[in-house]
């Protein structure tokens, strides 16, 4: 089967309903049909200059988030970046057929670096988007499921394996798409619609997986509307509505249709009250999972070992391939 691969950054205690919603939903759904890998980007989340206990710890709870969620670790292969060396080596070589200008149109990079100050940056931050490009080519990956905010990363991961293979031969690297459900991709912060749900907002915005339920549900019935009563689907018009619309239908399994025509002449605070309690019931069996593959680190270690295994094994051959293509004397 064809091969896809994704990877969430660990860098909070829990990941957000953004990431459920626009990527692991996705993960789960494609790991039947795909040869399926599934990283945990630790190395990625080294950017942000972690507290080293901290990220450790949130290395493991990101996986065991992956797990609770559905990643079936029979059917994908769960492991984190940095026990697979050769996503560094291959981020080097691919570093060197990038453009300064190319990286410097990142606008996450732009974003990121804005706050911080150019002081505060560091050019780990800016040569991220390579080493995203390296998790991928890396394991010669047909599709990647993503949220719309990854949309340029891909760009310019499809960029680099073309040009690999303008300067090295055709079958130097497989050309990736990105996988971005129009419908799920996208989830907004619920006190700015305007906004996607992120991670850095520490507010009543964003939905935690691992927060209290309760407090998750409170969030929901505070999400801020739009003017007018209708409730419909439309983003531009109506962003907030539009936004709870997306979260009630992927954690239903509804189609937004049906979900609207349910809604036919009720009001916004209807569907915010149902919404938390679907929220609720969406979380709290969650976290029990989740809590439950906490509870034996060894085992969760053994899975995450299996993973990377598996990935080194299709790695050091991809790997091999392109030193080989570049020029790179092989050792003997
Ligand atoms: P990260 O860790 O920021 O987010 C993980 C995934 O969640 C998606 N996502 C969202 N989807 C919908 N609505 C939202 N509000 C929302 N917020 C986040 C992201 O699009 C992503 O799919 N650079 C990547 C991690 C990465 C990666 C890779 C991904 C590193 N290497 C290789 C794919 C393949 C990132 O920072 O995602």
């Amino acid at each position: 089967p064809p091969r896809i691969l994704s990877g969430m950054q660990p860098t909070e205690d829990s990941l957000t309903l953004g990431n459920y919603v626009g990527a692991l939903t996705q993960w789960v759904a494609l790991q039947d049909s795909y040869d399926a890998l599934y990283c945990v980007v630790d190395l990625h989340a080294l950017t942000v200059q972690p507290d080293p206990a901290r990220l450790r710890d949130r290395t493991r709870r990101t996986a065991a988030q992956y797990l609770a969620a559905g990643v079936d670790p029979l059917r994908s292969a769960l492991f984190v970046q940095s026990h697979v060396p050769e996503h560094a080596e291959l981020a080097w070589v691919l570093s060197c057929l990038t453009g300064f200008g190319e990286a410097s149109r990142m606008t996450q990079f732009k974003d990121k670096s804005a706050k911080q100050g150019s002081d505060g940056t560091t050019v780990g931050l800016f040569t991220y988007p390579v080493l995203m490009a390296a998790d991928i080519l890396l394991y010669d990956a047909e599709l990647v499921p993503v949220g719309e905010d990854q949309r340029q990363h891909l760009e310019l991961t499809r960029d680099l394996a073309e040009r690999l293979n303008q300067r090295f031969g055709g079958d130097t690297a497989v050309v990736p798409e990105a996988h971005i459900v129009r419908a799920l991709a996208k989830v907004q912060d619920l006190q700015d619609p305007t906004r996607k749900m992120s991670k850095t907002e520490l507010g009543k915005g964003t939905i935690w997986l691992l927060e209290d339920p309760k407090a998750a549900a409170k969030k929901i019935r505070g999400a801020v509307t739009d003017d007018g009563s209708e409730i419909a689907y439309d983003p531009v018009a109506k962003p907030g509505v539009s936004n709870l619309l997306t979260i009630f239908s992927a954690l239903t399994g509804r189609p937004i249709e049906t979900v609207v025509k349910d809604y036919d002449g009720k009001m916004y605070g209807h569907l915010k009250v149902d919404l938390a309690e679907v929220v609720v019931d969406f979380l709290t069996p969650l976290q029990a999972r989740v809590d439950e593959y906490l509870s034996d680190p060894h085992e969760l270690d053994a899975v995450l070992a299996q993973g990377a295994d598996r990935a080194r094994e299709i790695a050091r051959g991809t790997l091999a391939r392109v030193y080989d293509k570049v020029g790179l004397l092989p050792a003997r």
